[in-house]
């Protein structure tokens, strides 16, 4: 394994880390204080929302990145392997993750936390690639 793989690697697992920890700290957590005492003001809703909204897509898009580049590397390692199947099962989970994404997005600042069965989702999504990911990184051993 050369270094640019172990540093894509890196940056990629540090990506999907902040990426779903980010999206579980803002539903379990602020969500859930928000609704119980209204102790936010709205405007540090709206940034909080705003912010985090940016930072998910600039995540999303070192994981596309780093992913797309990990992917070439070990096209070879998953031949007769399942590798290709759990890697192809993971694409259409993350584009499930970018769909929900741009739905909370659409949904603009203030609205995006009255959005959290969206972010529900991407928790679950988010927990099953990461068991895939898992797999996947195993396979090509
Ligand atoms: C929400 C999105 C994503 C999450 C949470 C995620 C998570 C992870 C994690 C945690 C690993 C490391 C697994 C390990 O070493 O045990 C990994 C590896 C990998 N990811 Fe992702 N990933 C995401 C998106 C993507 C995308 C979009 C691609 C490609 C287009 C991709 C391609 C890969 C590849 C090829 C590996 C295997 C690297 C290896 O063989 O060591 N990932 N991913």
């Amino acid at each position: 394994m050369d270094i640019l793989f172990k540093t894509s690697v890196f940056l990629h697992v540090v990506a999907a880390v902040l990426l779903v920890g980010g999206t579980f700290f803002f539903r379990i957590v602020l969500h859930k204080y928000a609704e119980r005492t209204g102790g936010l003001t709205d405007e540090l809703k709206a940034t909080l929302q705003k912010r985090w909204i940016h930072t998910s897509w600039n995540l999303v898009l070192v994981l596309l990145v780093t992913g797309v580049f990990q992917m070439f590397q070990r096209l070879e390692a998953w031949r007769d392997t399942a590798g290709h199947m759990i890697f192809g099962i993971k694409f259409l989970l993350f584009l499930g993750v970018v769909a929900v994404l741009a739905m909370v997005t659409a949904s603009k600042g203030e609205k995006a936390v009255r959005r959290p069965k969206l972010m529900l989702i991407n928790i679950g999504l988010g927990v099953a690639i990461i068991g895939l990911s898992t797999w996947l990184a195993r396979v090509a051993m």
